[in-house]
């Protein structure tokens, strides 16, 4: 669960953001979630190429969706027919490198395609979660940004900014669980780098793109960005890790598991997923929807050699 942030030159055109009006209310009842798989450890090696943390497929399922594992090295053609047919793309944590990685490459062929699709009033959208987001912020400024902000296997509360009262991703959270979210450990910290607020500001690109709705302070002392949100498109970024809170228990690890921390990631697998009811894309045809779900593939057990109790393998 460490995180590399290697040099990375991806260079994004940033669309020029034609306005995007929001629609009104969710019409989509049966949203699918695209999970876009990652290549494994070297230890994982033995079970595939690439692989998926039952952990994000059960977040993404408590909040009412189904999943899709979107596997790499597929066609340009094959991706953009996967795009037209899901309602939102979860971009995992893990460890891959931001620039060379076919997890990297295949991500910005989705962030593309939503930025059109966004664009052009297509709602469509994105979270990613610690290198999920790290790669996210790369991908919108168009370079690595990302710096020493060690905080492993540590609990913190978020530092809310005066953005994250007006936030979209926050909304429908009850103040009690705000106030919790803002003074109780109820974030689970895995990483050695991140996009320190001063970097994160002192960006145009990626201050205009996202709003902070919150810092934390890193083992070094460095104040990194943890938690951003698309101002403009529905694009959400959290550096720390939601779904351990109710789908991960190895006791080697600091995950939390009190009734805040839970409400935390029930309420933000709900938010995610009710954006994906935004969506109207959907596959052609129900056959092809039915072999493309999850549920086609079994997990494996993966507690013994990982901090995961089960993972799913392409
Ligand atoms: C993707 O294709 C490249 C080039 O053929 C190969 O080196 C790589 O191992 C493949 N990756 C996965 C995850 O299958
Ligand atoms: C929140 O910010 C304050 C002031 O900068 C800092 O002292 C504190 O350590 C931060 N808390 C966390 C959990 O990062
Ligand atoms: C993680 O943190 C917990 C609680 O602070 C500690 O008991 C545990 O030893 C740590 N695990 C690792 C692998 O550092
Ligand atoms: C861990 O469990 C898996 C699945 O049962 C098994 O295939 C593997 O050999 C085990 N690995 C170790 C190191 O015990």
């Amino acid at each position: 669960m460490g995180f590399s942030a290697l040099l990375c030159a991806c260079v994004v055109a940033l669309c020029g953001a034609a306005p995007f009006t929001q629609s009104n209310e969710p019409d989509n009842d049966r949203p699918i979630i695209g999970i876009l798989a990652q290549e494994v450890d070297d230890y994982m090696k033995k079970f595939g190429e690439t692989y998926i943390p039952s952990s994000y497929v059960k977040y993404i399922e408590s909040g009412g969706a189904r999943v899709v594992a979107i596997r790499l090295n597929q066609s340009f053609a094959e991706h953009e027919k996967i795009f037209r047919s899901i309602n939102g793309l979860l971009l995992i944590g893990g460890s891959v490198n931001l620039e060379t990685s076919d997890f990297a490459h295949t991500a910005g062929i989705y962030f593309r395609l939503a930025l059109k699709a966004n664009n052009e009033g297509d709602y469509f959208p994105i979270w990613g979660t610690c290198l999920g987001f790290q790669l996210l912020t790369v991908l919108v400024a168009g370079q690595n940004l990302l710096s020493k902000t060690t905080a492993e296997n540590v609990t913190y509360p978020l530092n809310f900014t005066s953005e994250a009262s007006s936030s979209r991703m926050f909304t429908n959270f009850p103040s009690d669980v705000r106030k919790a979210l803002s003074q109780e450990p109820l974030t689970a910290n895995f990483h050695h780098y991140g996009v320190t607020k001063e970097a994160f500001m002192g960006n145009e690109k990626l201050n205009g793109f996202f709003s902070v709705l919150s810092t934390n302070i890193a083992q070094n002392g460095l104040e990194f960005v943890s938690t951003v949100e698309g101002r403009k498109y529905p694009f959400y970024g959290v550096q720390w890790h939601p779904e351990v809170s109710r789908f991960q228990w190895d006791p080697r690890y600091n995950f939390p598991h009190s009734s805040n921390a839970v409400r935390v990631s029930s309420l933000l697998a709900e938010f995610f997923v009710n954006e994906g009811r935004r969506s109207s894309h959907h596959f052609s045809e129900a056959a092809e929807e039915s072999s493309a779900l999850i549920y086609n593939y079994n997990p494996v057990y993966v507690a013994n050699i990982s901090a995961y109790e089960q993972s799913y393998f392409f």
